[in-house]
């Protein structure tokens, strides 16, 4: 394979969130060994099946992304233990057939997962309620390496609003990159 193209879905809209900054770390860290781009889906509708055919323009693009990916990676906050409510909708959007006889678009799609919280579980429990689910969606998960990145308030770059500074996770972050790159690859 050429250089993989990753895409990476990150469970939360807000501007600063904790997720969207360690996806951009895994960014740097991934380097020229992946094309990795952080997929813009906020203006994905609600999924309502009366609009569902045809498909809306912000659905279609976000399928043709996905289509033309090697891998995605799941950045995910916990929301009451679980994974987003704006992730569980991408993710209905792109679980239905794009026509007659398409193949789903996420079946045998390598998956990665890693989350970071306040809390002090560090998103455990979000990450196993989304591997339940983009199973059922027949993604090929991988489920070793995943990165759990609890306390994220003891990380933040002091004076800097919610900046974080990652650098304590430099290692675990260069570990499953490099895992994910190998499982893409077989
Ligand atoms: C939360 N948060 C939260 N945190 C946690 O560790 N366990 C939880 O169950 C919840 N539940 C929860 C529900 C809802 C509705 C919200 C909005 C928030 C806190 C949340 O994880 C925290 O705000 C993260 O910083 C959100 O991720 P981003 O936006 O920083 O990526």
């Amino acid at each position: 394979m050429n250089k993989p193209k990753i895409i990476a879905i990150v469970g939360s809209l807000r501007k600063e969130s904790y997720n969207r900054q360690l996806a951009k770390e895994i960014k740097k860290i991934i380097g020229e060994h992946a094309d990795f781009e952080l997929l813009d889906y906020d203006d994905v509708p609600f999924m309502n099946q009366d609009i569902e055919y045809p498909a809306p323009e912000a659905v279609k693009r976000v399928r043709e992304i996905i289509k033309a990916s090697d891998g995605v990676w799941f950045f995910t906050p916990e929301y009451n233990h679980s994974f987003s409510g704006v992730m569980k909708n991408l993710l209905d959007w792109l679980s239905r057939p794009t026509g007659k006889g398409e193949p789903m678009l996420l079946s045998n799609k390598p998956a990665a997962i890693s989350g970071i919280t306040p809390g002090f579980a560090g998103t455990s429990t979000a990450q196993d309620h989304l591997v339940m689910l983009i199973s059922f969606l027949n993604m090929r998960v991988m489920n070793n390496p995943r990165l759990v990145i609890p306390n994220a308030m003891q990380h933040l770059n002091e004076g800097q609003g919610d900046n974080l500074d990652l650098s304590n996770f430099t290692e675990r972050m260069e570990k499953q990159a490099d895992a994910f790159l190998k499982f893409i690859a077989k």
